[in-house]
């Protein structure tokens, strides 16, 4: 599965997002060390925090079908607006939070940036994060 196979998945999962108060759609696309691709997008709830973005949708699709030990090999995101546009978009920090969960040091990332796609890993992305 390439870069690009993933970022045609997000795209996929983008079209299902649930997003009436934002009118962002956002869809994820994961590979895990196993070789599985579980793809999520937003799902947003009148009560605002309940909401979800689309990477840890993903990604809690993934554990539930791969189990406790599934590891995050990359992840690909990307977005539109109502418009259609895509803008440049990096993961919130609570999706990267439950990103380092499960991720190795070199566990890459794609998202929209200013200039085209950033890649880069969950590691740089969450410097010092929290563990014990
Ligand atoms: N959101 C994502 O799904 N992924 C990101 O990378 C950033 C923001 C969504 C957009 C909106 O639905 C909000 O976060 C809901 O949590």
């Amino acid at each position: 599965m390439t870069e690009i196979d993933l970022k045609a998945k997000a795209r996929d999962a983008m079209a299902n997002a649930y997003s009436p108060y934002s009118r962002f759609k956002v869809g994820a696309a994961i590979l895990t060390e196993a070789g599985n691709v579980f793809t999520g997008c937003n799902v947003e709830n009148i009560s605002y925090g309940l909401s979800i973005c689309a990477e840890r949708n993903a990604i809690v699709h993934a554990v539930a079908v791969e189990g406790p030990g599934m590891k995050l090999k990359e992840i690909v995101v990307t977005n539109h607006n109502e418009n259609g546009d895509s803008g440049a978009c990096s993961p919130c920090g609570a999706c990267r939070q439950f990103m380092i969960e499960f991720s190795s040091p070199s566990t890459q990332v794609t998202y929209p940036g200013e200039s085209g796609d950033v890649v880069t890993t969950v590691k740089k992305l969450l410097p010092e994060s929290f563990r014990f």
